[in-house]
């Protein structure tokens, strides 16, 4: 049997995982939306260009959460985007709400699914979905980690004339302000940066990376980025349901690992069949490490307004 993703939210990230999981031929696709008729155009116009793309899964769209049942996986996009001038913890309480109904829809229709999480704020809304869901940490996670880290390694790629495709890089923390690119072990073909570039350009890049979905909300203007959040949620779609056991940061529930306790953030996770199944932990250096727990602290003072 073909294995099945539900896709929440026909948005612009939700239509372009679907696009790239369709590309992939790994699954079949459910895309659900509240909004009548926009998950159902998004998926019949998905189909029609299987043929010349060459994919020949099944996508379909609804309004009904239902339609989830027999899901692997469930990607969870719904919510408000940023518009320029906003945090990602601007969109708190409204995407909270939202990902409340849906992380109980989860829990009655597909009880033994994988939810990964892409609305923001993005750990704070993980650190949701598992409470809500009542599922173990490993079946509940987030994308975020991977969307920073090829951020970084694009600039890495633009900046030393290196193919973007030849370089590496792992960004830990939550996925805003605090984020921690960690330029140690971010390389160009296997040769860390800090052997390849000047300190003043390593902190010019992490700090572009930093404020990577920021560039983007004021160049669009209306909304925020869909191409890389997609492409990212992907390839961790990808890694569950072929069990490919790729190592990636990820937003994970950490239970003491880096001295830090019952929170959702970003830190380098292997991603198989049953979720996430081993959280690495790295030899941080000392600054590396406060900047990994401040951020963690930092994500401890913002759920307090859901009640946490
Ligand atoms: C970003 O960083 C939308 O949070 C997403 O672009």
């Amino acid at each position: 049997m073909r294995r099945k993703v539900a896709v929440i939210g026909a948005g612009n990230v939700g239509a372009a995982v679907a696009q790239y999981l369709a590309e992939d031929n790994i699954c079949d696709i459910t895309l659900i939306d509240v909004v009548e008729g926009l998950p159902q155009g998004k998926a019949l116009d998905l189909m029609q260009a299987g043929p010349i793309r060459g994919y020949d899964v099944t996508i379909t769209g609804s309004n009904d959460f239902a339609d989830m049942r027999g899901s692997d996986i469930i990607v969870h996009t719904a919510g408000l985007a940023r518009k320029p001038g906003m945090s990602r913890e601007d969109l708190l309480a409204k995407n909270a709400e939202i990902i409340g109904t849906v992380a109980g829809k989860v829990k009655e229709y597909a009880s033994h699914a994988i939810i990964l999480m892409v609305a923001n704020p993005l750990d704070l809304m993980t650190y949701h979905a598992y409470k809500v869901s009542g599922f173990p940490p490993n079946r509940v996670f987030g994308q975020a980690g991977i969307l920073d880290s090829i951020r970084f390694r694009t600039f890495i790629g633009m900046e030393l004339g290196v193919a973007q495709t030849e370089t590496e890089a792992m960004v830990l923390g939550g996925h805003g302000d605090t984020m921690v690119p960690l330029p140690r072990y971010t390389t160009a073909s296997g040769i860390p940066i800090t052997e390849l570039m000047a300190p003043d350009r390593i902190e010019a890049l992490s700090q572009r990376t930093i404020n990577g979905g920021g560039e983007i909300v004021a160049l669009l203007k209306t909304g925020s980025a869909y191409y890389a959040p997609a492409a990212a949620s992907a390839a961790m779609v990808d890694s569950v349901l072929n069990d490919k056991k790729k190592l990636y940061p990820c937003s994970a529930y950490l239970t003491g690992q880096y001295g830090i306790n019952d929170i959702y953030i970003g830190v380098p996770v292997v991603l198989g069949q049953t979720g996430i199944e081993k959280i690495i932990e790295l030899k941080l250096d000392g600054k590396e490490l406060a900047a990994l727990q401040k951020s963690a602290a930092t994500y401890k003072e913002h759920l307090k307004p859901l009640g946490y």
